[in-house]
């Protein structure tokens, strides 16, 4: 009988802009305060890219990281996947770019949109390649820079966002399997309530879209909380059940940064005490799907995980998708 190709994760790494944007700095553009935005969300901080520094600038770094942590060389990869919503151009894709930026021409490279859940949903996607014998090693990133369309006017939305990349290398793998389950939804009849209206077909770029900021993220906050809490319940159950773990066996619990009500709600209801919950909310705001992966990477270089602790992410965003992974470090 044909033995099961199991997958090892190799390494993580993130990169993170240099330039910080505080509470206090957003207080002198429009009507907010350090008070509201902390208790409101939990964000203190978040990192902002420059004009010349494009999303696949951040991968690129973040993918180099990664590389050095796992003990391989660029030409090793076999495919290179990057979760994005904010892509240096609708097309070449993102993973294009990096691809060139990383001199491995001819690899295999696309994009994956799946917005806050994109690293989720990549983890699914690189499971199934490695499982199905299609390619041995990954490069799976989720890398965005909300911060280039963000209304800067609207102050439901602007304190909210961040940018930021994350990347992993996942590999074919006879002894291990490090990716214990996945768990992904969707439900695009909720496309209405976190959207970034213009750019594409439906409502092509022109002076109006422009000028009535139409290519900037409109969200109706307050719903997507109310939808947010119970699909990623959903979800970090069900990818437990299906791993065949218990919650007791989840060092930790690595939530979506969207805001902190919502994963002390989250956490709340699955069980789990929040000493068990990573929370880097504070300093990155909510940067979409580098967001997971990015804790991730945070809590292996600052000790909070050990080689072979379980793990389990949880994700929630526009479309709606949602998404869970539990895995061995
Ligand atoms: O990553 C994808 C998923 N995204 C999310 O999960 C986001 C989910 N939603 C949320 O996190 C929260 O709904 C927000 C943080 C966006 C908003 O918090 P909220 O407690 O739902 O506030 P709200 O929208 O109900 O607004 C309450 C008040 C309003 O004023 P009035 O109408 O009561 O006078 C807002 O105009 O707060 C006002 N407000 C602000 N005040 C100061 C809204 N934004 C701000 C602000 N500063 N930045």
């Amino acid at each position: 009988m044909k033995k099961k190709i199991g997958v090892k994760v190799l390494g993580t790494g993130s990169c993170f802009p240099k330039k910080v944007i505080t509470n206090v700095d957003l207080e002198k553009i429009v009507d907010t305060s350090d008070e509201w935005i902390s208790t409101r969300t939990g964000i203190k901080e978040r990192r902002m890219s420059e004009k010349d520094e494009p999303t696949s600038e951040l991968a690129l770094k973040a993918s180099l990281e990664a590389l050095k942590v796992a003990g391989i060389s660029p030409k090793q990869i076999d495919i290179i996947i990057v979760a994005t919503i904010t892509p240096d151009m609708f097309f070449p894709s993102t993973a294009c770019f990096l691809q060139a930026k990383l001199n491995i021409l001819s690899v295999p490279a696309f994009d994956l949109s799946a917005s806050c859940s994109g690293f989720i949903y990549g983890i699914s996607v690189a499971k199934a390649f490695i499982e199905s014998g299609f390619y041995k090693t990954i490069l799976l990133v989720g890398a965005d820079e909300l911060t280039k369309i963000t209304d800067w006017t609207d102050r439901s939305t602007c304190v909210l966002f961040g940018d930021g990349a994350g990347a992993m290398i996942l590999s074919a793998s006879e002894s291990n399997e490090d990716i214990l389950s996945v768990f992904l939804g969707a439900d695009g009849s909720y496309s209405d309530l976190l959207f970034l209206p213009a750019g594409g077909t439906r409502s092509p770029a022109t002076i109006d879209t422009v000028n009535e900021k139409l290519h900037t993220i409109k969200m109706r906050g307050q719903e997507v909380f109310r939808v947010a809490v119970p699909k990623m319940v959903l979800a970090a159950e069900k990818a437990l059940e299906f791993s065949g773990k218990r919650v007791e066996d989840v060092k930790l619990f690595i939530p979506h940064q969207a805001n902190m009500r919502i994963i002390e709600a989250v956490a709340k209801r699955i069980g789990i005490s929040m000493d068990r919950v990573f929370v880097n909310i504070h300093k990155t705001g909510n940067i979409s799907s580098a967001t997971t992966i990015t804790a991730l990477d945070e809590a292996i270089k600052t000790g909070k995980l050990k080689v072979g602790d379980i793990v389990e992410l949880v994700a929630f965003g526009g479309g709606f998708t949602w998404g869970a992974t539990v895995l061995r470090v």
